[in-house]
């Protein structure tokens, strides 16, 4: 049995709060991470940053996992950024998508990773390891990122050098946009750094924020509660690392309920 395929018959049977999307683009980097595009329904509406449940039909049965909608709320179709798990129970049969399957979603956008969930500062860090630069991707192509902050650097660490190019491909995609390059203009900065390979910048995020390495490379002052807001995605290690060492800088976590100035999303797998 095709354990991807979603049938005609499965679509019919859906719960009213699932859509059934056609994929348009399916994009693979290395052999632990893709991209995949879909068609988006009229009436999705979501804020860039969040989240949805991404699903397929898996031995007869809707199988669901979070995924960060890595588009802006502007596009016309959704992206999402996968890792591939070879035993993940959806992320495994995720991988073999083509242009022309139908993948499922419930209705209900979510998350934190939001420009609502921060109070005014002048520059916006995003901090994301692996698939955590999906909400990025999101929010960076969003032009209320580029009103709201007058800076935007956005730190991505893989463990190895290909795993950087989605984020690569991003920010060429941006600068030859047609409406986006000149909004955006110098205001996005992009630092990639590799843990596992030789590589001119080099090392964990956490490591280059306390060795000061990070600012010095961007010519700009340390981390300032005053000014500075951050968002993290990344595996919990990684979050919780990063969230310590903003709350040593003086930042305080946020919520859709309570902007402050940072705030925190899994980088979900599975
Ligand atoms: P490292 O190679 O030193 O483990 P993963 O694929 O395991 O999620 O890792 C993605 C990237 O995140 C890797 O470069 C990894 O570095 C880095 N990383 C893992 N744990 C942490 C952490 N606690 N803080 C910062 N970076 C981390």
């Amino acid at each position: 049995m095709d354990a991807v395929a979603v049938k005609q018959e499965d679509v019919a049977a859906l719960p009213a709060g699932v859509f059934a999307e056609t994929v348009t683009d399916v994009q693979h980097y290395t052999d632990r991470l893709f991209r995949f595009r879909m068609t988006r329904p009229e009436s999705f509406r979501f804020r860039s940053g969040e989240f949805v449940m991404i699903g397929l039909m898996v031995e007869g049965k809707p199988l669901f996992r979070a995924y960060s909608i890595a588009s802006p709320a502007w596009d016309e179709e959704l992206e999402f950024f996968s890792i591939k798990v070879p035993d993940g129970p959806l992320t495994s049969h995720l991988c073999d998508i083509k242009v022309g399957d139908t993948v499922l979603m419930r209705k209900k956008p979510t998350g934190t990773l939001v420009l609502d969930a921060l109070v005014p500062g002048k520059r916006l860090y995003m901090f994301s390891t692996g698939t955590g630069i999906a909400p990025f991707a999101s929010l960076i192509r969003d032009p209320e990122t580029y009103e709201k902050f007058e800076e935007v650097i956005l730190c991505h660490t893989c463990r190895e050098v290909a795993e950087l190019k989605y984020g690569f491909d991003l920010v060429e995609e941006i600068k030859n946009h047609e409406f986006l390059a000149e909004l955006v203009g110098d205001k996005l900065k992009h630092y990639a750094t590799v843990t596992r390979e030789d590589y001119p910048f080099k090392g964990r995020i956490t490591d280059l924020m306390e060795s000061g390495k990070l600012y010095t490379d961007l010519g700009v002052p340390p981390i300032n509660p005053e000014i500075d807001r951050g968002m993290i995605c990344g595996s919990a290690a990684m979050l919780k690392d990063t969230k310590e060492l903003l709350e040593k800088a003086g930042l305080t976590e946020g919520a859709n309920n309570k902007p402050a100035e940072f705030v925190i999303e899994r980088a979900f797998v599975g």
